[in-house]
């Protein structure tokens, strides 16, 4: 362990562009679930029934229900070591964070480590949206919302300020196409990258899954830490099988 420990620093120190990808994994320390694996999201939740525009059209009620709960989880967890020691990478210059969570925790932790400073350069680029910001399914307006979901009937639920349509999660649901503009800056970050290091992610959704494979045909060495193997291990220079918050902030230090 401590060999690829060393080795893995060493590829992602000397990066001039260092792309993060990050999965459920990076956050599971913090106490928000993750979505496959036991105790997984999905192993409890059948997905197309809360994660799809089918499932918001047939019943809205049940969907803002089970956002509100997850708002709810993640509201009371906190950045771990694995998000901290990335936001400060990131705000020293030279590395970009993409990420397929929800839940704002790099965000946080981007704003936290910059302090007095301008947190920019630690935001995320967030691949699959946010439980904190709504999207009108009327007028399409998108707005941040941090506010206590009252599902308990469907004239309680989230409507627009604007136009009274109904508002809905702003997060991509299974059937949806991720933002094109979001997207498009992903990947050019991967094809512009000279080192990447992929955290917490199962490999299996794409097109976030992609970025890896991508950064690794543009000549990029990846390191991935997760806690067991992923179709992305057979592209990795060095695979890290442990937990994210112990690993991350050695890996990442400055020397
Ligand atoms: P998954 O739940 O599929 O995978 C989480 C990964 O994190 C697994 O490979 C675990 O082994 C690993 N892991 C768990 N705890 C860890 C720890 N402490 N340190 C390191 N690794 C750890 O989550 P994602 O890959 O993020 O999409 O899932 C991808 C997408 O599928 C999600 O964004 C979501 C879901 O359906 C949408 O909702 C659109």
């Amino acid at each position: 362990m401590r060999d690829l420990l060393v080795r893995a620093r060493v590829l992602l120190s000397g990066a001039r562009s260092l792309l993060v990808l990050t999965g459920a994994g990076v956050s599971a320390e913090s106490g928000v679930p993750t979505f496959r694996g036991p105790g997984g999201l999905w192993e409890t939740h059948r997905p197309e029934d809360l994660a799809t525009p089918r499932a918001f059209t047939r019943d809205p009620r049940l969907v803002w229900e089970w956002y509100g709960w997850r708002r709810e989880v993640v509201s009371a967890c906190r950045p771990n070591p694995a998000h901290r020691a990335i936001a400060r990478r990131a705000l020293a210059g030279g590395a970009h964070v993409v990420t397929q969570n929800v839940d704002g925790l790099h965000e946080t932790a981007a704003r936290e480590e910059a302090g007095a400073e301008d947190p920019g350069r630690g935001l995320p680029l967030e691949l699959h949206g946010s439980l904190f910001r709504v999207r009108c399914t009327g007028c399409g307006r998108r707005s941040a919302d941090r506010g206590r979901i009252d599902a308990s009937s469907e004239e309680t639920l989230p409507r627009c300020e604007r136009c009274g349509a109904l508002l809905r999660p702003d997060v991509v649901w299974f059937g949806e196409g991720l933002e094109p503009e979001v997207l498009g800056r992903a990947f050019d970050l991967a094809r512009q990258a000279d080192a990447c290091l992929v955290v917490g992610t199962s490999g299996l959704v794409h097109p976030a899954a992609s970025l890896p494979l991508t950064a690794s045909g543009a000549g990029a060495p990846v390191v991935e830490v997760n806690l067991d193997p992923t179709p992305l291990s057979r592209t990795a220079a060095v695979s890290i099988r442990a937990p994210a918050g112990e690993v991350l902030p050695e890996l990442l230090s400055a020397r």
